[in-house]
């Protein structure tokens, strides 16, 4: 696939099931997304792979981290937690990792971040894998930050659920260019 066709046929899903890329694969995803654009290459990220019983242990996480900021939490919200990480058989949490300097500031790195992770995404889809970029409150939860092993200067920039679509895919809807791009002389 080349990259045009790989951007433009590139598609979210929210249930992924098994295969999940094995170590070849993934280790060429990851390859792409260290390519990311990147000012004074401070290499401003990192990831984290859970799979298998991991799963179960950031379920657990959720739930004690979010217990912890609420602890009259509902027992629905509870039982959604549970279920979350259960999406897909594999997440990878992109971590942005801001850097001290003085010619790149955090908007810089974490748009660096950013293309870190679409490039991710997009070299999964070649790969023959699907997968969801996904954020949420539990991004900025103190308790599943220290669980994970966030520093300070560290924010989850996003959980990548990725996997093998069990479901249709959605319609690919390309929106008009002129409603975003002008000419300006
Ligand atoms: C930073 C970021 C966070 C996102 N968080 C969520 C999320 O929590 N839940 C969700 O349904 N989609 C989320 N999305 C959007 C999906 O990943 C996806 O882009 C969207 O469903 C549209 O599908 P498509 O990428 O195939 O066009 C997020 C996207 C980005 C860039």
């Amino acid at each position: 696939m080349n990259v045009i066709d790989a951007i433009l046929t590139r598609n979210a899903q929210g249930k992924l099931g098994l295969p999940a890329p094995d170590k070849v694969a993934l280790d060429k995803a990851f390859a792409c997304a260290l390519r990311a654009p990147d000012h004074q290459v401070l290499k401003p990220w990192r990831y984290l792979v859970i799979q298998g019983d991991a799963l179960q242990k950031l379920a657990e996480l959720y739930i004690s981290a979010s217990l912890a900021q609420e602890p009259d939490l509902a027992p629905e919200k509870i039982e959604k937690m549970r279920k979350m990480p259960f999406r897909a058989p594999m997440i990878v949490v992109a971590i942005t990792s801001y850097k001290n300097d003085p010619k790149v500031p955090r908007e810089e790195q974490l748009l660096s971040s950013g293309a870190g992770i679409q490039n991710f995404i997009l070299a999964l889809h070649d790969l023959g894998f699907t997968s969801m970029w996904r954020s949420g409150p539990l991004t900025e939860n103190p308790g599943v930050k220290k669980g994970l092993g966030l520093s300070e200067s560290e924010h989850i920039s996003g959980f990548i659920y990725v996997g093998t679509p069990n479901s249709e895919p959605k319609k690919i809807v390309h929106p008009p260019l002129a409603d975003f791009v002008a000419d300006w002389n």
